[in-house]
């Protein structure tokens, strides 16, 4: 069966591509909060110069064209952006024309993204999200972005996942500030939320066209089993962590940015009194996540009440010798489909990532890239699987 998704309701092409972070692929982002914290961690878990994208975005977007990519998505680093709290860095908004002239001429749709997990040290260093001012700061930023560079940008991405963020960072400890907190996990919900919303007001002042929305991470919930009491514990669960944010959001979408990776079994554990979370079976990525690419169809039937277009803005697998890849990508197209098929007005999918890159608190260990990076002399090479996206996208355009 080939694999063909179409866009149901503009007659526009589908939009196929790749994603990447300024962190994650950039190097040497010295002014975020991320850099101050790997500082205390073993050099070999550091980003340093993390994938040298800042100095190789050419090279990287002529493999993307290469690959019959026609859409990318990419993310601003706003610390490079505003260094110092109120000093405009001309040279990095200069760079950034540049990223987003060199797609342009390549005919490559751009999907920006604002905020990717890292923060300014300076904001981050006097409260950050926390703060009760975070979002005005914030959409100073967005602000000055749109000045510069709204006339290249088509779709705008305000945050990515900002609830697995605050969660990671207010409550499971895993990233900085590594703190332990319902109170401020839900102080920066409120405040992630509240700077989308103006963000979101900012951007359509600016250019009344552009698309603007957010990529949230969904999680394809399911109960352990078919009890009252799993059945509750898993719609709790997706109305914390997939639907509220929605609530607080809406209606300031103008499309849904989804980024989907695995599957959850949800079971209430009445002698804990908790609700405990496992795995599905199947096959794992190096990172231990079992691929389930109904999951996606899942998750994308869930937005389907929103009647707002979609896009999959990421969706990959960590596997560094690129057994399970080519497979992944075909299912979880198909799931796509099927959700199509299903009446959920999907236009685009967006592979995690384009490159190897620094995978956060786990380094550069995990591979996600359709394209290895060889970190001690930064040389890219096509892996096997993204020429197998490359045929899938050929045979949607009829080619
Ligand atoms: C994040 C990426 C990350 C990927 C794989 C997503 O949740 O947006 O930054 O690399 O997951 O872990």
């Amino acid at each position: 069966m080939v694999t063909k998704c179409y866009n149901i309701s503009m007659g526009q092409p589908f939009l196929y591509g790749a994603a990447t972070s300024a962190h994650q692929t950039e190097g040497n982002n010295v002014h975020n909060d991320w850099w101050a914290w790997e500082m205390g961690r073993p050099i070999e878990m550091r980003s340093g110069l993390a994938a040298d994208h800042y100095d190789r975005f050419r090279e990287d977007f002529r493999l993307a064209k290469e690959l019959g990519h026609n859409a990318h998505r990419f993310s601003l680093e706003w610390s490079r952006i505003e260094p110092k709290r109120g000093r405009w860095d001309k040279q990095a908004l200069g760079h950034y024309r540049h990223v987003l002239e060199e797609l342009k001429k390549l005919e490559i749709t751009p999907f920006v993204t604002l905020h990717h997990f890292t923060n300014p040290r300076w904001f981050a260093e006097r409260g950050g999200w926390l703060r009760s001012d975070a979002a005005e700061l914030f959409t100073r930023y967005v602000q000055t972005a749109a000045d510069y560079l709204g006339d290249l940008v088509p779709f705008w991405i305000t945050l990515n996942e900002p609830v697995l963020w605050s969660s990671l960072a207010y409550w499971q400890r895993r990233w900085p500030p590594q703190q332990r907190s319902l109170i401020k996990f839900n102080r920066s919900v409120h405040h992630l939320a509240v700077a989308h919303n103006q963000a979101y007001q900012v951007l359509h002042r600016k250019h009344a066209q552009t698309q603007v929305g957010l990529a949230r991470n969904l999680v394809a919930y399911q109960p352990a089993s078919e009890s009252w009491l799993d059945r509750v514990a898993c719609q709790t669960v997706d109305w914390w962590f997939n639907r509220r944010f929605y609530n607080m959001t809406w209606p300031q979408h103008d499309f849904l940015g989804i980024n989907y990776y695995f599957q959850t079994k949800i079971h209430w554990e009445t002698k804990s009194f908790s609700i405990v979370q496992s795995d599905t079976q199947g096959e794992r990525s190096d990172v231990g996540w079992t691929i389930a690419p109904d999951g996606l169809r899942q998750v994308l039937e869930s937005v389907r009440r929103y009647k707002c277009p979609v896009y999959v803005t990421e969706n990959g697998l960590a596997d560094r010798h690129d057994k399970l890849r080519a497979d992944f990508i075909r299912d979880h197209l198909r799931a796509v489909e099927r959700a199509q098929e299903s009446g959920v007005d999907v236009r685009g999918y967006f592979h995690w990532s384009l490159l190897d890159n620094y995978e956060w608190d786990l380094g550069v260990t995990p591979r996600f890239g359709l394209v290895a990076v060889d970190y001690k002399t930064m040389s890219r090479s096509i892996r096997p699987s993204a020429y197998v996206y490359k045929s899938i996208i050929e045979q949607a355009r009829g080619g």
